[in-house]
């Protein structure tokens, strides 16, 4: 018999009372316990955080998946390297995408594993809380344990004064999305039994960096919960990957808690981005018209273009943060957003001056066009620039 077909014979299968082999289910048996780990320029730690990993878990049957946004340090090689010499290692490298929640998700979504835990890849989060995190969840009585900062005997560590204030103000927010004995609703630290997973999942927004908020907010019924504290660590290695755009990410989370059933949340956000740009329009025209001299029709081209360039350069910041453009992508999603905006721009028009004639009111008619133009812009800008296919 050669090799190949040594390999591809299968185990034979020993008969048990529940139809199982017993063969198979001690060769293929799966993970108790899926670690999943979102990582970003996490090369200095991933190392460490899997040998501690090793060391604290020993008497539970777990899997770690890595689920990297395709890091310019190239982690998900590391990760690969890891999972080479031992099969409960994984990674999920994902390209062209980013966002913290979404990576979880992704990687919930990819275990079989009855419990889910969350785990930054930084050693900030105290590995040593995941056995006792287990334990609880088995007991029977809770969905999710999180690990806490703000619960007696946990802390913040040596954060300075403004990150301090701002976890705070973004957990005072979130106490329309959480229960109101939850004391870390920001953590990024928690186990979860997989049918609360389940029971959120189709509810999620997987917007930035939010996951457990998210998670709560979108659970029916309310998830039973229990805080383990912490004392929350200095970074390993590397730089932290929050900036004030997170803010931004959260505003939207919330946004899309609170009114997402009705619009959409890169609807609002692309109808800020518009309003704003509504105000470069007329300082522009201004500064060439009134200032500059520069004829009217020439000066309104011109603004038009530069209005059209800075709601294109926002939304890719703002609206699109996950999916964001770079390189030659940015240039070809410029070129296309200025197509269908012009479009969108004749069409508006178009319709302000066909029901100006008809009903003589201008108002009316000048928000009928805006609102047509601004639905026609997200709609085909959406698929078009971002090929974003969601509804
Ligand atoms: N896949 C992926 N994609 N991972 C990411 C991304 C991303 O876009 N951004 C960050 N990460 C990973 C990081 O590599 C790290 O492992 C983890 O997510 C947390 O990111 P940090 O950059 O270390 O965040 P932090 O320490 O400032 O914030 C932590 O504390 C907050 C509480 O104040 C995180 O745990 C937050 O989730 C938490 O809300
Ligand atoms: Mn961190």
């Amino acid at each position: 018999m050669s090799n190949a077909q040594v390999l591809t014979v299968p185990p034979e299968p020993q008969a048990s009372a529940d139809g199982i082999g017993n063969n198979d289910r001690a060769v293929h048996g799966g993970p108790e316990l899926s670690i999943i780990v979102p990582t970003f320029n996490e090369c200095g730690n991933v190392v460490e955080l899997t040998n501690r990993i090793r060391d604290h878990l020993r008497d539970v049957s777990w899997e770690m998946i890595y689920v990297d946004d395709d890091s310019p340090d190239r982690t998900a090689n590391l990760v690969r390297e890891l999972a080479a010499s031992d099969f409960r290692i994984r990674c999920i490298q994902r390209i062209g995408r980013r966002g913290l929640s979404s990576a979880c998700i992704e990687g919930m979504l990819s275990s079989s594993a009855p419990y889910l835990a969350v785990i930054d890849g930084d050693l900030q989060h105290d590995e040593r809380l995941l056995a006792q995190m287990l334990a609880e969840l088995k007991t029977g009585t809770l969905d999710i344990v999180v690990g806490s900062r703000y619960s007696d005997g946990g802390g913040i560590g040596d954060w300075d004064a403004g990150r301090a204030r701002m976890s705070r103000v973004a957990g005072r927010l979130s106490r329309t999305l959480v229960p109101d004995g939850l004391r870390d609703p920001m953590s990024g630290f928690f186990m979860l039994r997989r049918s609360a997973f389940d029971g959120a999942l189709r509810n999620l927004s997987a917007i930035g960096w939010k996951i457990l908020a998210d998670l709560f907010a979108s659970s029916q019924p309310p998830l039973r919960f229990k805080e383990l504290p912490y004392e929350f660590r200095p970074r390993h290695a590397g730089d932290s990957k929050l900036d004030s755009l997170t803010l931004w990410a959260y505003a939207m989370l919330l946004v899309d808690k609170t009114i997402g059933h009705i619009v959409p949340v890169r609807f609002v956000a692309f109808s800020v981005v518009g309003a704003i740009g509504v105000g470069v329009h007329f300082a522009v025209l201004t500064l060439l018209f009134r200032f500059a001299k520069t004829p009217f029709v020439q000066s309104q081209a011109i603004a038009t273009v530069v209005t059209m360039s800075f709601n294109f350069v926002l939304n890719n910041v703002l609206t699109y943060r996950d999916e964001r453009l770079r390189g030659m992508q940015w240039l070809r999603g410029w070129l296309s957003f200025n197509l269908a905006c012009g479009v969108g721009a004749a069409m508006n028009v178009g319709l302000a001056t066909y029901l100006w004639q008809l009903s003589g009111k201008w108002y009316l008619a000048a928000t009928a066009g805006i609102a047509a133009g601004a639905v026609w812009n997200y709609a085909v800008t959406k698929r078009l620039t971002w090929h974003d296919p969601s509804a």
